[in-house]
């Protein structure tokens, strides 16, 4: 080989790789266009080799036009790659472009349930007292729900209660007064707690349950008395309801409490009871270890689903657990 067919060949090589590379459409198409002119077996490798059949004075010349057409080559690959990306890039934002015009997706949303609305709001209200907010488990021992409370074992007054036993000869808490022993038990008096929680009875119609929610509250201090729980229950169902309701407290019974009495509210012709209430029997405090001599306690228990249900006017207390949207979107 001479220098003039060299040179003919590079410039051949020059005009035809612009073709070449600018018909590249992909990047793996680029680069085997880039191992045809400069890779091990490509174009301009084949003609360095041919340099040694060159005349000794005419080798550097050559070498030297062979480098200018590598540089050539790899600065149009480079271009020619950059353009590629470019092109890549703006294709798929084309593709995937968001229309802001489009309307957006209706998201929904969720609200508290009735029962859960009306335990916040009357936990605030105590919480305003200076009330502490305590827990306890649903499933209990007999300890707990019964006998600690002064029920003792086969005393006819488990009757009121239609407990649902657990095979382990534990059972589902019938209200939440087991509660009080729990906190009576933990801590020293005094005590100003309310406990919102399920609890379970086997028990259904217009006004009753097999699982609903009651609030326990106690208060164990140096001279807590009846008048300040009447006080205090007075106040809370005036917050709870506006003025309008007629409420009235009756005696009742309970074991845990002495004197005890129940609190009705005038729904259409009837008088419905929402709550429990009383002293705390001694029994029950000094089996905690309280000295009854120093303080005294009361307590109370309401139902949260009967509060709701004449707050917002229910006919049938059953509707707060059939799950219709259509009446729970009410509230
Ligand atoms: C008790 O459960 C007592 N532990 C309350 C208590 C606490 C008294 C502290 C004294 C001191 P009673 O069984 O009456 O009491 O239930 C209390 C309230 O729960 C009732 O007034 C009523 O509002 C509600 N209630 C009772 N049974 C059901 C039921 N099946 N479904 C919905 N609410 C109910
Ligand atoms: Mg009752």
């Amino acid at each position: 080989m001479d220098l003039n067919s060299l040179k003919k060949q590079i410039s051949d090589i020059s005009s035809r790789s612009k073709h070449v590379f600018d018909a590249a459409s992909s990047k793996p198409e680029l680069d085997d266009i880039y191992r045809s002119f400069l890779g091990k077996k490509g174009e301009v490798n084949i003609l360095l080799k041919s340099l040694g059949s060159l005349p000794q004075d005419k080798r550097k010349d050559a070498g030297l036009l062979l480098n200018k057409l590598k540089e050539e080559l790899e600065s149009l690959y480079t271009s020619t790659s950059q353009t590629l990306i470019a092109l890549v890039n703006s294709e798929r934002l084309a593709k995937d472009s968001v229309d802001v015009t489009l309307p957006g997706f209706q998201s929904y949303k969720g609200s508290l349930h009735p029962v859960s609305q009306t335990i916040k709001e009357i936990s605030d209200f105590f919480e305003r007292m200076g009330f502490d907010i305590e827990t306890g488990p649903e499933a209990e021992i007999d300890y707990y729900n019964f006998e600690a409370l002064n029920v003792p074992k086969d005393h006819p007054a488990k009757d009121m209660h239609d407990t649902f036993y657990l095979s382990n000869s534990g059972l589902l808490r019938t209200h939440t007064s087991p509660v009080q022993i729990r906190t009576m038990e933990k801590s020293e008096p005094p005590h100003r707690i309310i406990c919102p929680g399920k609890v379970y009875r086997k028990d259904s119609d217009l006004t009753h349950t097999p699982m609903f929610h009651q609030i326990e509250g106690l208060v164990v201090e140096k001279d807590a008395s009846f008048a300040q729980l009447k006080g205090l229950l007075n106040d809370f169902l005036e917050d709870f309801f506006g003025e309008k309701v007629e409420l009235r407290f009756r005696p009742s019974y309970f074991p845990f409490t002495e004197p005890s009495a129940e609190a009705d509210i005038r729904w259409k012709k009837n008088w419905l009871e929402v709550l429990g209430c009383g002293m705390v029997h001694p029994n029950v405090l000094e089996g905690v270890g309280v000295d009854t001599k120093e303080y005294s306690g009361f307590a109370f228990g309401l139902g949260v689903e009967r509060m709701a249900m004449l707050k917002y006017d229910i006919p049938d207390l059953r509707a707060f657990f059939e799950n219709d949207l259509r009446f729970l979107k009410q509230f």
